[in-house]
């Protein structure tokens, strides 16, 4: 029970970004890996908030489960817990951009092209890196080219203390199905890859890896 009295935030999940009252963009998260660490988190005592995308799953045993839809409603429900919080995992799948417009009747179909204008939303993990103090915060990065480099730009842009890694270049990785290959690489230079294992044995490694970075700091808040 190492983690108890801790209370974390685990964001999970795709987000999706209406368009009309039957249409939406969103992506192929599945919210396995976010739901795996929020358990394991949970074993180890800590007071765990998931804060969910819409997925398949059922919430771990001892995690309070909180549905969002958007990218807005997500940052909303981070935003209000962050700051009585001892940390946050960002695992989620947030879109980059919304559509400008949302038509509250259903859009119909022309002669020609639909043009769809996007706009960007708010970047959860940045602002809680801009705001978290002694907190602990991990991103993750998914990634097809120049992995390291674009997770390490990351790490630093959002004051991450440290960021997991998948290349979807490597089979097996990524957001289908149940493993995954990580590397963690912290704010101080080190770098550690595993090999492809189950999302649970990936979230074992990071939960170990939240909790050697309590240990070593007595005082979060
Ligand atoms: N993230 C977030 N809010 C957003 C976008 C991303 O909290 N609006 C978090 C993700 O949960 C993840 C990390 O930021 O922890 C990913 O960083 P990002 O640079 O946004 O990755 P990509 O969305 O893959 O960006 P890019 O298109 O630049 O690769």
């Amino acid at each position: 029970m190492s983690l108890a009295g801790k209370y974390l935030l685990v964001t999970a999940g795709p987000t999706i970004e209406p368009l009309d009252p039957v249409r939406f963009l969103s992506n192929h998260s599945t919210g396995k890996m976010g739901y795996a660490i929020a358990g394991e988190l949970a074993t180890r005592g800590a007071r765990v908030a998931l804060i969910s995308g819409r997925t398949n799953l059922a919430a771990p045993a001892g995690v309070e489960r909180i549905d969002v839809l958007s990218a807005e409603e997500m940052y909303r429900a981070v935003m209000e817990r962050f700051p009585q919080a001892d940390g946050a995992v960002m695992c989620a799948a947030v879109a980059d951009y919304t559509p400008a417009q949302v038509s509250t009747t259903k859009l119909k179909k022309g002669e020609g092209d639909l043009v769809i204008r996007l706009k960007r939303t708010k970047d959860i993990a940045a602002e809680a890196g801009r705001t978290k103090g002694g907190r602990l915060l991990v991103g993750f990065a998914l990634e097809t080219d120049h992995e390291r480099d674009n997770a390490l730009d990351k790490m630093r842009r959002k004051h991450f203390d440290f960021i997991v890694l998948n290349s979807l270049r490597d089979p097996g990785a990524g957001f289908a199905g149940d493993t995954n290959k990580i590397t963690l690489m912290d704010a101080q230079g080190g770098i550690d890859e595993y090999p492809l294992e189950t999302k649970s044995a990936a979230a074992v490694r990071i939960a170990d890896r939240i909790e050697r970075w309590f240990s070593d700091r007595p005082a979060t808040r």
